[in-house]
């Protein structure tokens, strides 16, 4: 006899293919206008829902699982961070969270990369000049930035994203540091040639060039307070596409208008989506729309993620991606 579908309730528009395959395999509530989750609606899902899938832009705090009923035994979260979401008290209820790490990391990378690039060069003002009609010609002095090889690149955080961020950065002849909570092994750091330091401050004050690359966690909110933030040179740029809560956003706004460091490259906020109106007019910076996955195969892969950590654990296995109790 065929068991019940599991009911799945997605909180915003997946890609058509992800979505046609949980109709296939589940009763799934689907949001096709997209339109993010109310507080209400989303202590509604949790209420009826074996399985819920949201994404960065719900908060699923504690009030939100303790209106869980029973039933609700999994969040398939569709993204890596689960910052998002009260990991605690999802564990404490014995609900399980997944995400879906490794699909996203190459395209979150590459992103990093372009801001890299784009924020020492002046990509962003180049390109705002050009559009508004305000370009005048080449001239030999014109729109000069700061050359990328040869300059030192300090990684905080030195995951999968991390890694892949180092890789690419060697490409452009950067050398690669990095800060993690632990060393590389061996054999990896001689890979990417990368040095360790243990001090993140000391880091900090001899980069040229700053990536965040780490979750945000507890243990890394405002990591980048403000008094480490000032330990930066004031020629070295600093580029976030991990979570904004990783960068105390005031404190980096007041150390750019200050002229303490020479620029800014972030795809993600601590208030999204709202930006801070003073990084809107600075002209040193480069902001993007939180679009580090935003491909159409890492989007797909992403769902696909999804659903294999859904069927896994209906089908009672552990799901691949289960968050380790460790993050908690
Ligand atoms: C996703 C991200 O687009 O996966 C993450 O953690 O930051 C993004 O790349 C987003 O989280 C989808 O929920």
């Amino acid at each position: 006899m065929n068991q019940p579908k599991p009911s799945l309730v997605v909180t915003r528009k997946l890609p058509d293919a992800v979505e046609t395959r949980m109709m296939e395999l589940f009763e799934t509530k689907l949001n096709l206008d997209d339109r993010p989750f109310s507080k209400a609606e989303l202590l509604e899902a949790v209420k009826s829902a074996d399985v819920l899938v949201p994404t960065v832009t719900d908060t699923i705090d504690e009030e939100v699982v303790s209106a869980a009923g029973d039933q609700l035994k999994l969040i398939a979260n569709f993204g890596n961070g689960v910052d998002h979401i009260d990991l605690a008290a999802a564990n404490k209820k014995g609900i399980v969270v997944t995400n879906t790490p490794d699909v996203l990391t190459e395209d979150t990378a590459d992103l990093t990369m372009a801001l890299i690039l784009m924020t020492p060069r002046r990509l962003g003002e180049g390109e705002r000049i050009l559009r508004a009609g305000e370009w005048t010609g080449w001239t030999p002095t014109y729109l000069m930035g700061r050359r990328i090889n040869g300059k030192r690149l300090g990684i905080v955080g030195m995951g999968r994203i991390g890694s892949a961020v180092a890789q690419r950065a060697r490409g452009f002849g950067l050398s690669v540091h990095y800060h993690n909570r632990n060393r590389l092994h061996e054999d990896a750091e001689a890979e990417l040639e990368a040095t360790y330091w243990e001090s993140l401050d000391q880091m900090l004050a001899h980069m040229d060039i700053v990536s965040v690359n780490c979750p945000h966690t507890p243990a890394t909110f405002h990591l980048l307070s403000a008094r480490r933030l000032r330990l930066m040179q004031p020629d070295a740029i600093i580029v976030n596409t991990s979570r904004g809560s990783v960068i105390d956003e005031d404190a980096l706004v007041q150390l750019l208008e200050a002229g303490g460091i020479a620029g800014a490259g972030l795809d993600v906020f601590e208030h999204e989506p709202a930006v801070h109106p003073k990084l809107l007019a600075m002209e040193n910076v480069v902001l993007l729309p939180h679009v580090g996955s935003a491909t159409f195969e890492g989007r797909i892969a992403m769902g696909e993620k999804v659903i294999v950590n859904i069927k896994s654990f209906i089908d009672g296995h552990a799901p691949p991606d289960r968050i380790l109790e460790t993050l908690l």
